[in-house]
């Protein structure tokens, strides 16, 4: 969690950290700060709360250098209030960091500092590190080296960048582990260093990503990487094809409601280059695979986390139904605590936003270990997760900054569906009129998602009706038995209304004894080969008192008598109606939250990407 930002080059650092920092205030935003070299002297600036009053500070209290670092943070140890936000300061004043990760040894450490006299000003691990580095600097005399020797001291994983006052031409940046990236641009006599590109890709495409257990020393001029033994390595630089636009809010109140409309977008760009039209078939050739090898998988295993599990869970049917390779999915942060049967036939599957959730990646190192072929399907471009798989389906969707996960949802259930053809046309599971079928009905998907967007008033409507509810129920079955938990998660994360999804089967096995007047309960019923048995727990609902709100297909004539209120998706292929059904639980959740006042794209407690376990 937490966004780092820095700068060196020949501008005032001040400004260009702040706006990298509001970039990734989706990351954290607990507290904020920045710390600028000012006539060789480190002044720091910092305050709990979001970056708004980071900037009031900094109106008052102004600050200008050409070098400087900056943390927007989500907060492990410590409270979130001033004294536990970064920068933090070295005892003598004169080195300073930000950091990315959790010191799993810290308290020995900072026993260990204690012990030589060290007075530690905060809660936070962070301090310990400022401190490793001033005790190593002052025997080395050498930036780069005090931070090598302290990172080879430090367990867990971490991405930070220190400045010191004693060497004002550079910054050290280093990566341990998975705890966010440290991603290096190159700028005309300037040089930018962030957790994540949102933060710099208005100034720059030219990135270098550092990988785990590498340190880079940043000058105005460029920039050397070496391992934390000192070899020096020559690094890779991509181009990246970011539109800084699409970073921005737009005419939309919350990123949240852009990045749901932007969703008929989204979906056909998810299929950009997979799809060759001469004779409609898929093709991914980042996938790296031979009919041959495709033909010796004996299983996948999905593994991912939050609303990544549930696009996971209707991959699985999806999959299944086409291949009948046996699909699991598993929650990623299990996966490494439960053994699984893993082997060289079998595919290891991650599905991630951000490419740097820790559950995720370890997930994925689990498989490496066992021998499995690694796949991801990840958004963000140069993330650890599509670094290190063997083969990935980029998802292709550009940043998504609303903490409630929308656009990265709905597109990677395309992406796996497209995974599921290709695998079924390699291994001959199905015929060419099917895979021309099914590719038809994908490229109905994005005019069918604008057809359900459609009908937001409707949605807004309802969600004015049930917006003061304490509780509620979201029932699914089959294929769109994951939406019922998407739906679910949506709702408590921005709206903190408790919400439970469940598999619609299951409510007479307990749940149904919550259902009164208070309950709404909101059932999926698209006409598909579950109806009728939604139908039925309707009834069942409504026979006992219960509020029910249905997602039903448009024409259906029954549900409208049944129901308390409707949300409508268009009539669709039961193998892609999951991507629409969910449209309007997004929207559902989206404008309960907004009626209540909520922060939508920055809701309490949470950050967009969880890069601790
Ligand atoms: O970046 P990832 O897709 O790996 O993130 C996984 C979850 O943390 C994420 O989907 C989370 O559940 C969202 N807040 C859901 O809206």
């Amino acid at each position: 969690m937490c966004g780092i930002v820095a700068y060196i080059g020949e501008q005032n650092a001040t400004p260009i950290i702040v706006n990298g920092l509001k970039k990734l205030e989706y990351r954290g935003y607990d507290s904020a700060g920045v710390a600028v070299l000012q006539d060789n002297r480190i002044e720091v600036r910092r305050d709990a709360g979001k970056i708004a009053r980071l900037e009031a500070l900094i109106a008052a209290q102004p600050v200008r250098g050409m070098v400087g670092i900056g943390h927007t943070r989500w907060a492990t140890h410590g409270a979130p209030n001033q004294q536990n936000a970064h920068p933090h300061l070295s005892s003598n004043g004169e080195i300073v960091i930000v950091h990315n990760g959790i010191v799993e040894n810290y308290l020995s450490l900072r026993d260990e500092l204690l012990a030589e006299g060290a007075v530690f000003h905060s809660e936070t691990d962070t301090e310990t590190i400022v401190y490793l580095i001033e005790r190593y600097y002052a025997v080395s005399q050498n930036l780069s080296k005090a931070v090598q020797l302290t990172m080879k001291r430090v367990k867990g994983a971490h991405g930070l960048v220190v400045m010191s006052s004693r060497e004002p031409d550079r910054l050290v940046t280093a990566r341990l582990g998975n705890a966010g990236g440290v991603a290096i641009g190159r700028g005309a006599g300037e040089m930018f260093i962030a957790s994540d590109l949102p933060a710099i890709v208005e100034h720059t495409r030219e990135i270098t990503f550092l990988e785990s257990g590498q340190l880079a020393v940043v000058s105005r001029a460029g920039f050397e990487v070496q391992t934390l033994d000192g070899a020096k390595i020559q690094p890779k630089t991509q181009h990246i094809p970011w539109d800084p636009v699409s970073a921005e809010k737009g005419s939309y109140r919350h990123f949240m409601q852009k990045e749901i409309h932007e969703q008929v977008r989204s979906l056909s760009d998810t299929m950009i280059g997979r799809i060759d039209f001469d004779d409609y078939r898929v093709v991914l050739p980042d996938l790296n695979l031979s009919s041959e090898r495709a033909k010796q998988f004996r299983r996948i295993f999905i593994t991912a986390c939050g609303t990544a599990l549930h696009a996971g869970m209707v991959g699985k049917t999806i999959i299944e139904h086409l291949t009948r390779i046996p699909v699991e999915v598993m929650v990623a942060s299990e996966f490494r605590y439960i053994d699984p049967i893993v082997d060289a036939n079998t595919v290891v599957l991650a599905i991630s936003q951000s490419g740097e959730t820790a559950d995720t990646l370890a997930a994925m190192e689990e498989g490496r270990r066992k021998g499995a072929t690694l796949w991801s399907i990840v958004n963000a471009i140069g993330s650890q997760a599509m670094r290190s798989a063997d083969g990935t389906i980029a998802m292709q969707v550009g940043p998504e900054i609303g903490v409630a996960s929308t656009k990265a949802f709905t597109a990677p259930i395309v992406d796996l569906y497209m995974l599921a053809v290709y695998l079924a046309d390699l291994r001959g599971s199905i015929t060419a009129e099917k895979r021309i079928d099914l590719i038809r009905d994908l490229l109905k998907v994005p005019t069918l998602a604008s057809k359900t967007l459609e009908h937001e008033g409707e949605v807004e409507r309802a969600a004015a009706r049930y917006k003061d509810i304490r509780s509620m129920l979201y029932l699914g079955r089959g294929i769109n038995m994951p939406i019922a938990y998407e739906g679910a998660l949506k709702l408590k994360e921005i709206s903190y209304i408790h919400a439970e999804g469940y598999p619609a089967g299951e409510m007479k096995h307990g749940p149904i004894a919550l259902v009164d007047k208070d309950l709404p309960v909101l059932v999926i019923a698209p006409k598909d080969a579950w109806y009728e048995k939604m139908i039925s727990q309707i009834e069942q609902a409504k026979a006992r008192g219960g509020q029910v709100i249905a997602v039903a297909t448009a024409g259906d004539t029954l549900i409208p008598d049944l129901v308390d209120e409707v949300l409508w998706v268009p009539e669709a292929p039961w193998l892609i109606s999951p991507i629409l059904t969910t449209i309007p639980l997004q929207l559902f959740a989206y404008h309960i939250a907004t009626q209540l006042g909520l922060d939508v794209d920055q809701p309490r407690n949470l950050a967009k990407s969880v890069t601790v376990e």
